[in-house]
């Protein structure tokens, strides 16, 4: 049975319980408003963990000052049913002046794989996610963090911090989930219109026509500019980024080399919503 706690105080005395018990510890961070991604992850934890944590915690440092944190959706009544029917244990589920007391002074900051894609278009948006993870991190101490592909660099930049950091923690990159149609599942999603919502689908389309070019040969430039323009088709779509890059370096590349992992991704607004999507292929 699912129980919440929402100090960190607390968080340690179940944790110190559950070490004790020698139980592996595997923690499911999110922003809540779940949809099946979310749950995907629950069940992947479930698999490996004797104990299951959910985080539900809309982290203002990772939203820039004219970005969605007020409006970021948000239902912990549904939220808590629907981690409790995919089998979470332990719902942390902080104030924001229980996580931030006082203004941080601490930042952690990953270099490199932070420069390109949702980096570049959203600055300090990493710093705050790596800070936040960290914190979850230290308060949770979990053998296992279960993080959806759906945000790769995000994965990337998290791996990277525990390397680095020598945090004990084995980090589980998980496959995107999709609506039957093929729009990758987000929180954001019900920001749109009817129209918006179908146009959006070219994103999950113009990615599988790509892994199609791409088998048959086409350069990462050639591939980028048809999907460029695929996407322009769409009136309400205003692209923020195509790249492709190698994976998990998130570096340039100019050809698609045998054996070589590479990341197709995309992030374009309809209307006031910012949508990412992407495809992680070895050629
Ligand atoms: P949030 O957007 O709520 O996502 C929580 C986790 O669910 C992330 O690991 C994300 O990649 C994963 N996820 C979201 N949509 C998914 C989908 N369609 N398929 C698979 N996984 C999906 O990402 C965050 O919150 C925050 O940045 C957080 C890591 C919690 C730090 O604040």
């Amino acid at each position: 049975t699912l129980q919440q706690v929402s100090t960190i105080a607390e968080m340690r005395q179940h944790i110190s319980e559950a070490k004790r018990a020698g139980q592996r510890i595997g923690i499911v961070p999110t922003m809540g408003y779940l949809h099946e991604g979310h749950l995907s992850l629950v069940k992947a934890a479930r698999e490996k963990c004797d104990l299951v944590v959910m985080s539900i915690f809309v982290n203002p440092l990772q939203f820039g000052p004219n970005e969605d944190f007020e409006q970021y959706p948000r239902n912990m009544e549904r939220d808590r049913e629907l981690a409790s029917s995919a089998g979470v244990d332990l719902l942390f589920t902080p104030t924001v002046s229980e996580m931030y007391p006082q203004p941080i002074l601490t930042n952690i900051s990953v270099a490199n794989v932070t420069n390109p894609l949702c980096g570049r278009s959203r600055p300090g948006h990493f710093d705050g996610v790596s800070t936040v993870v960290m914190k979850l991190f230290q308060i949770v101490q979990p053998d296992f963090a279960f993080f959806g592909q759906k945000d790769a660099q995000q994965v990337a930049v998290v791996t990277q911090m525990a390397y680095d950091l020598s945090v004990p923690v084995q980090v589980i990159p998980c496959p995107i989930i999709r609506e039957a149609d093929g729009l990758a599942m987000s929180s954001r999603n019900v920001y749109l219109s009817a129209e918006e919502r179908t146009q959006a689908l070219v994103l999950s389309r113009s990615l599988r026509e790509a892994a199609a070019w791409i088998r048959d040969g086409a350069s990462p430039a050639e591939v980028r500019t048809r999907i460029i323009n695929m996407i322009s088709e769409m009136p309400l779509a205003s692209i923020d980024y195509v790249e492709i890059l190698s994976y998990p370096e998130l570096s340039t590349l100019e050809q698609f080399k045998d054996g070589e992992a590479f990341i197709v991704a995309l992030a374009v607004r309809f209307g006031k919503t910012r949508l990412i999507d992407n495809l992680i292929e070895t050629v």
